[in-house]
């Protein structure tokens, strides 16, 4: 094997998040900048070949978890195919997806077959209305029927919803109740401000600190340690007499910085050591030079790798008005 991707400040990655396309079917008043937000082209998006030939080479690294977002996974082509070649050849990968489970009804057996086991599912509202006006379509059953249907196969299930005051904090105790009645994580996100214009305010902006206070006037809930909790950014509670769990995601207000195991790939081939950094290496033409061999891409990313910032400072960069202009479906949360 070769030597694991560490960085200069002792951390290790195991966990690729690995955009499949920019492309999304839908239209969150979070995700998306502007209505004039311009797609890539489908001959800048990394092929297959090119993603299963950088998915064999991260393997090599030591990633052992990657996670499939976009834009929407399901809204790109075969995208089954990728998953289930991608699993032939690594069967010990832990292949995840993030999806918004529109396109999902009727796919999770062969999902399942193939051998993906977790499906993070966005959703953040059960209201038809409110889900066309945060969504800009009427899709909310769609979501609903693969969410039963994923249960139903016994997939583990986290819903991830962004946490928007105003809007639907009032549905907080409906989320519970879903997480008691379901075996399921269910993780309010902070609405984080990527890009110029995408709507954060400090009005609709609702912090985990006061989520998990006015969860506690609907539930009893008990923190979970960090061997349940695993890595990751989500911080779990028990609920009392519930099967599932309530978690917080707090990029805004708490950092997991400095236990972060990730990086990413955005879907035309750049790879970014942090979700804010304005640091990306293009390793698309590196795949499209036929002289370039596995030895110079894997010496790209671990240089890469080890300029990897140690963290990123959301609230002061937004104070100097510094936040780049990041587009999430670009780059897939
Ligand atoms: P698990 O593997 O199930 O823990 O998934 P995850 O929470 O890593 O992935 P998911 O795609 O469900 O992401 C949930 C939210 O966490 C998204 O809004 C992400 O943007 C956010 N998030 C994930 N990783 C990071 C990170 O490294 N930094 C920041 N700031 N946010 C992150
Ligand atoms: N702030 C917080 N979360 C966001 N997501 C997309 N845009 C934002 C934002 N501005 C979430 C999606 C999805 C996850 C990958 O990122 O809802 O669950
Ligand atoms: Fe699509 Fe996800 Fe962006 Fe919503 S948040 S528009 S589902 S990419």
């Amino acid at each position: 094997a070769f030597r694991r991707i560490a960085d200069s400040h002792g951390r290790t990655v195991d966990y690729l998040r690995l955009s499949v396309t920019d492309r999304c079917n839908l239209r969150c008043m979070y995700c998306w900048s502007s209505e004039h937000m311009q797609f890539l082209q489908h001959n800048d998006i990394l092929t297959y070949e090119e993603i299963l030939r950088l998915v064999d080479l991260v393997v090599e690294m030591g990633i052992s978890k990657i996670r499939l977002t976009g834009g929407e996974p399901f809204a790109r082509k075969n995208i089954l195919h990728l998953i289930e070649q991608m699993l032939m050849r690594h069967p010990h990968l832990d292949l995840r997806l993030t999806t918004n489970a529109t396109l999902l009804s009727g796919k999770v057996q062969a999902l399942k077959d193939a051998g993906v086991r977790c499906l993070n599912i966005s959703l953040d509202t059960f209201n038809r209305q409110k889900f066309q006006h945060i969504t800009g379509r009427d899709m909310l059953r769609n979501v609903t029927r693969a969410i039963d249907e994923a249960l139903a196969l016994d997939m583990h299930v986290k819903l991830n919803a962004v946490a928007l005051k105003g809007i639907n904090d009032d549905e907080l105790p409906v989320f519970i109740n879903f997480a008691k009645r379901n075996p399921v994580d269910v993780r309010f996100i902070e609405f984080m401000p990527m890009g110029n214009c995408n709507r954060w305010t400090q009005d609709n902006f609702w912090s985990a600190t006061d989520i998990l206070a006015a969860a506690r006037e609907y539930a009893e809930l008990t923190a979970l340690g960090a061997g349940e909790r695993k890595s990751g950014p989500a911080r779990l509670y028990g609920i009392e007499g519930g099967k599932g769990r309530l978690g917080v995601i707090s990029p805004m207000s708490n950092h997991f910085c400095n236990d972060c195991n990730r990086l990413r790939i955005t879907s035309d081939g750049r790879l970014r050591t942090c979700l804010f950094s304005d640091k990306e290496y293009s390793l698309r033409p590196l795949l499209r030079n036929p002289k370039l061999g596995e030895r110079f891409i894997r010496t790209v990313l671990e240089r890469a790798n080890s300029r990897k910032p140690l963290g990123y400072k959301i609230l002061q960069k937004m104070r100097e008005h510094t936040v780049a202009d990041k587009r999430m479906n670009a780059i897939g949360g």
